[in-house]
């Protein structure tokens, strides 16, 4: 183990100096998301500037490795700029160790390279790799005595997919709790870093008008979107595997989900926050099987045109299977059955290579009872409040509005507000979430608990969908998603596509 001198330029709340110990060095995330994130971090001075950033791959030597991050920064942090200064002292803060996940010599490697901090040898280990190996890396980081904290904290970070259902995510639970102690244990989601879904929780509990609203008294109905332009890109094992509803349901859209449904907690510290959400899951209506086709819909882009060029269809796509029956876009219609959201329809709908790309949470108020200025007419078009998740973070207040003149016919007035002014950048996902992990804060982290709930939501929509022998598919770049409609079936206003 190495020593090195302790700096107390930083002030009070400023994480301590740890080894940040990232497994799949060389892999996509660590290019595209975590060695930005530290990056900006390290210049923002939210790590501490002795921490050590100590990459672990094999068939690659210190200054490959240094070489990659480099370029990882100039590819998808172009913005950041390092002066050569800042980036000399970046670069010194990186360490490869090389070796083989499958070797016990490499953790004993990782463990020789980790150096006390100040005085303690705190460690992050970041878990950036397939997840068919998360149990094993843990299993041989326990038997290395890695997972021991008598000399500072030890803290290891999953990544998604947790699991492929139910019984695989308790089974991994079960193998990591072997090792480490719940509270070890960050299970990352990158929508929760999201500054935009953060917001979710001020917006709901930091002002008091919308509680009176907040239910089913008010609430038609509730719809959370995620749509993207892209395709599945270099991921087609991962899809071809996973799908839409495991990729984004069960993930990213049930956590926003369980924020916009929870009932205030008592407190904003992690447990007590993810003490109400795990209700909220628990509270989710069971599917049953002979009802999936009810409450769910599945897809698959065909080809079709993007920004004006054409894109294949995902049977097209580089190692997908040309049979492939796998969804690119899914929906499910969930209740929740508790005093509050009791008969409010709560439709998460997500899909790849769609016309537009935006992240929404829409709240749909219920129509005014009484038609009150054209009473032979249509009802108004209901009122809604919409949180736009990206881009152009915000929230928009559609409300009905007298058209000028002579006239008491009504129009849609929209009352936007944008998040952050141009001139507040917001803080990308991973730092917000890395900096939580150096500080011992897992409110933003999925437990145990949460996770295996979700799973269980959605078994049977996976039984079912496993079996399936075949697939409707809709032309990429468009909205024409066969059968969508049905789930809104009852909603005031239908299906919300993004504007
Ligand atoms: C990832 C999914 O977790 O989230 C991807 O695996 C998806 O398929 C991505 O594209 C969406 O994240 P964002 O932050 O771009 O909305």
């Amino acid at each position: 183990m190495t020593n090195e001198t302790s700096d107390r330029t930083l002030g009070n709340g400023h994480p301590d100096p740890a080894n940040i110990v990232i497994f799949g060095a060389t892999g996509d995330l660590t290019k595209r998301k975590l060695v930005p994130a530290l990056a900006r971090m390290y210049r923002a001075r939210l790590i501490h500037p002795l921490s050590r950033i100590i990459g672990v791959a094999h068939n690659m030597e210190q200054d490959a490795w240094v070489a990659m991050v480099r370029t990882a920064l100039e590819t998808f942090a172009a913005d950041l700029a390092f002066t050569s200064e800042e980036w000399e002292g970046f670069a010194a803060r990186l360490h490869l160790v090389c070796g083989d996940l499958a070797e016990e010599a490499t953790y004993t490697r990782v463990a020789e390279t980790l150096a006390p901090l100040d005085g303690r040898v705190n460690v992050m280990f970041y878990l950036a790799i397939p997840p068919d190996w998360y149990a094993r890396v843990a299993q041989s980081l326990g038997s290395a005595n890695l997972a021991d904290e008598s000399q500072g904290y030890r803290r290891i970070v999953v990544e998604k997919p947790f699991g492929l259902d139910w019984a695989s995510a308790v089974e991994l639970n079960r193998q990591l709790q072997g090792i480490f102690r719940e509270s070890q244990i960050y299970r990352i989601d990158h929508y929760l870093g999201k500054e935009s879904v953060q917001n979710l929780f001020v917006f709901r509990f930091g002002n008091s008008i919308l509680e009176p609203l907040w239910n089913r008294n008010y609430i038609d109905h509730v719809q959370i979107s995620v749509t993207e332009t892209l395709g599945i890109e270099y991921r087609a094992a991962y899809y071809e595997e996973a799908g839409a509803l495991r990729d984004m349901i069960q993930s990213h859209m049930m956590q926003v989900m369980t924020l916009v449904a929870m009932e205030p907690p008592g407190e904003y510290t992690a447990d007590a926050v993810r003490d109400e959400k795990v209700k909220v899951m628990r509270s989710i209506r069971p599917i049953q099987p002979g009802n999936v086709d009810q409450v769910a819909v599945a897809s698959q882009y065909g080809s079709g045109t993007i920004a004006g060029q054409p894109v294949p269809a995902y049977v097209k796509e580089p190692g997908v299977a040309p049979d492939s029956v796998k969804e690119t876009f899914a929906a499910v219609r969930f209740y929740i059955d508790n005093w509050r959201w009791q008969g409010v329809p709560f439709v998460l709908w997500y899909g790849k290579r769609l016309q537009k790309r935006a992240s929404e949470i829409v709240i749909r108020f219920r129509q005014p009872p009484h038609n009150l200025f054209d009473p032979d007419g249509e009802p108004p078009v209901a009122d809604a409040l919409v949180f736009r998740l990206q881009p152009d973070e915000g929230m928009f207040l559609r409300m009905n509005a007298k058209v000028p003149g002579l006239t008491t016919k009504m129009r849609r007035l929209v009352m936007r507000g944008p998040y952050a002014s141009a001139t507040e950048p917001l803080v990308e996902a991973y730092e917000t979430l890395l900096y939580d992990v150096l500080q011992g804060d897992a409110t933003l982290f999925s437990r145990a608990d949460e996770i295996e709930a979700s799973w269980k939501m959605l078994g049977p929509i996976l039984e079912v969908w496993n079996k399936r022998l075949s697939i409707d598919r809709y032309r990429a770049g468009s909205w024409d998603v066969p059968d969508v409609e049905r789930l809104f079936e009852g909603c005031v206003g239908g299906w919300h596509k993004p504007t």
